[in-house]
């Protein structure tokens, strides 16, 4: 996600907004740049690099005694890969507006056809370039910069927060805010404006927290607060008692917990923009396949490492469900070295949150070798799996910074989901109306994962009640197998307890031979079509002294009287439940892991990026 800072005050501004800067660089970014008023606010310059802050600070030094207003971002590449160009601040094309933006603007495409009707000359790829030319029009047609500004907002779609420093008015930073955080920090004769926390501490812990819809304008002396339909408004001053590593995590302990917390933001944007308001599904990155191309597949080879071939084992059966096709999901390292069956007819969906595991690009280079078309699901732009890909669908999870992965898994699935719901509703083989549902169930999913989240207190109960058992299993059928698998991933690596995951009709071929008291079972029992077949298993398990937790539907009372405990999630669609049901066990293990003192987001042996085979 990327880093947002501004400053307006005595201080040296290009030096103040890079220390901010340098505080928010725990939140991963690919590319810098600050822009400051200079010669009295007569010009806005702006210096931007590719690469980390220290290439970007390397270009600074005429800038970096001088005052002026300045702001300063980090970027995490979303529309368009990590370059210069795409780097932020933006110029309006008279180079007297510098805009800094952190989301997504959904309809910049058709925004910047318009302009570039009008004679605007467009010089990165991004979405935020075109914010800064429809303020500068605005402002051109003679409104003053604060309503050229909300004008101009008023067109825009999407999700944003944004601060702009202009010519026109050098001694004021504007600042907006829809659905990515923004900060004000309130100092003695100076002010700060940041997407977090940490990057004004050093200088102040009075904090302004804005909320979705808040508009500011702030100078050396004040801050001005309304919304963006221009009313007055009023937030609370926070005075901030946290020390700067618990700020770095938002005030969670841990990267994990917070990463958590973050999935139904992060699901909401990875639909963001791909949702149309006839809820069908739109993916301009496939737009290069032809629906006679997208026809011809009439194989599916998905390939992925550790919690990403999860998520491909539950697309699995999305995709099966779907679209009538056989879809094979391979552990990379397994298909890399195996005697693959694919060929031209096959799509390969690649999928990883970092875009650089070594075995999973190999895999991808040896279905292309093959002849097959690669579409990749990947968080990180411009990662080598992405540009080796003939597609990319980038889930928006943001960086995911703990090594146990949470955001990235449920967005994968959704990605998945969007990817195959697009398949469908260019073939046409279901009706508008039953694929619509479909749409509209997957919109539920960041209110349900956010209803789980609201039950953690019973969770927290529950693990102090599991925290001292060694040993578990989980256990499910269709979907819910899928889900074991990655829950029971989740508390091995971070608890480094047994946890393993089988498919629950085959605990009787073999591992039931290991229940006896004191081993704990997760039976996941979300699909009602299998309900009865796992009230076997779970009746199976109890039979032998092994502890029960049932997770089930919140309308299910049928496990209770067999079960230790249970788990209730919201009723969503069986196909979508594990982007539901891995939430609590998720909790779970890293509750039961802080229990056992283990370092959560660090595990031992284990790396966030696996570039090495
Ligand atoms: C587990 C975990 C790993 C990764 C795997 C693939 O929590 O994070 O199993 O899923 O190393 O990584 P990516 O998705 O970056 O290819």
């Amino acid at each position: 996600m990327c880093g947002i800072t501004g400053y307006i005050g005595n201080r040296p501004g290009v030096r103040t907004v890079i220390d901010m800067l340098r505080r928010l660089e725990y939140r991963g970014y690919d590319s810098a740049g600050v822009a400051v008023a200079t010669h009295g606010g007569k010009n806005i310059e702006i210096v931007k690099a590719a690469g980390k802050l220290s290439v970007l600070e390397g270009e600074l030094s005429d800038y970096w005694d001088k005052q002026g207003a300045a702001i300063g971002h980090t970027r995490w590449a979303t529309h368009g890969g990590p370059t210069t160009p795409n780097a932020h601040p933006h110029y309006s094309s008279d180079g007297r507006i510098a805009l800094i933006h952190n989301g997504i603007i959904e309809n910049f495409q058709q925004l910047r056809a318009e302009l570039q009707g009008e004679g605007y000359v467009f010089t990165s790829e991004t979405d935020t370039e075109t914010l800064v030319h429809l303020i500068e029009r605005e402002y051109k047609r003679g409104e003053v910069m604060e309503q050229a500004i909300r004008d101009a907002l008023a067109r825009v779609t999407g999700a944003y927060s944004i601060v702009l420093v202009s010519a026109h008015e050098p001694d004021v930073l504007y600042a907006a805010k829809t659905a990515s955080p923004l900060i004000v920090g309130l100092g003695e004769n100076e002010n700060f404006l940041a997407s977090d926390i940490p990057a004004v501490l050093p200088y102040t812990r009075q904090v302004v927290v804005l909320e979705d819809g808040d508009f500011v304008r702030v100078t050396q002396a004040s801050v001005t607060l309304t919304t963006l339909a221009g009313e007055r408004a009023h937030r609370e001053l926070f005075t901030v008692t946290w020390d700067e590593q618990t700020a770095e995590k938002g005030g969670f302990p841990h990267f994990m917990l917070k990463e958590i917390y973050e999935q139904p933001r992060a699901i909401a944007d990875t639909l963001r923009g791909r949702i149309t308001p006839e809820e069908t599904v739109v993916l301009p990155e496939l737009d290069g396949f032809t629906r006679e191309q997208l026809a011809a597949f009439t194989r599916v080879q998905i390939v992925a490492c550790g919690t990403a071939y999860h998520a491909g084992m539950v697309a699995k059966r999305f995709w099966e469900h779907l679209l009538r096709r056989p879809v094979e999901v391979s552990v990379a390292s397994e298909f890399r070295y195996g005697d693959p069956l694919v060929g031209t007819d096959t799509l390969c969906l690649v999928v990883s949150q970092s875009g650089e595991t070594a075995d999973t690009l190999a895999a991808l280079r040896e279905a292309r070798r093959h002849g097959a078309a690669i579409v990749s699901v990947v968080n990180v732009v411009g990662s080598s799996i992405a540009r080796e890909s003939d597609a990319v669908v980038y889930t928006q999870a943001g960086p995911e910074i703990s090594v146990a992965s949470t955001k990235a898994y449920v967005t994968q699935i959704v990605a998945l989901n969007l990817l195959a719901l697009h398949f469908a509703f260019v073939e046409g083989r279901q009706s508008a109306d039953e694929l619509t549902a479909y749409v509209r169930d997957l919109t539920a999913l960041p209110d349900a994962v956010e209803s789980v989240l609201g039950g953690a207190l019973l969770v927290e109960e529950l693990a102090e009640r599991l925290a001292s058992r060694t040993v578990f299993f989980y256990l499910g059928r269709g979907y819910d197998y899928a889900v074991s698998l990655e829950a029971a991933l989740k508390l091995k690596e971070i608890s480094y307890l047994h946890a393993e995951a089988y498919a629950a009709g085959e605990m009787k071929h073999g591992p039931l031979a290991l229940v006896e008291p004191g081993v704990v079972v997760v039976c996941f029992s979300t699909e009602p079509r299998l309900f009865d077949k796992m009230l076997s298993n779970i009746k199976e398990v109890a039979a032998r002294g092994g502890t029960v937790l049932a997770v089930v539907p919140e309308n299910e009372t049928r496990a209770d009287a067999s079960a230790d405990e249970v788990l209730r999630i919201p009723v969503v669609r069986p196909e979508f439940s594990p982007v539901v049901s891995v939430v609590p066990l998720q909790l779970l293990a890293y509750l039961i892991a802080r229990a056992r003192g283990c370092e959560i987001d660090q595990p031992r042996n284990l790396a966030k990026s696996v570039t090495v085979e």
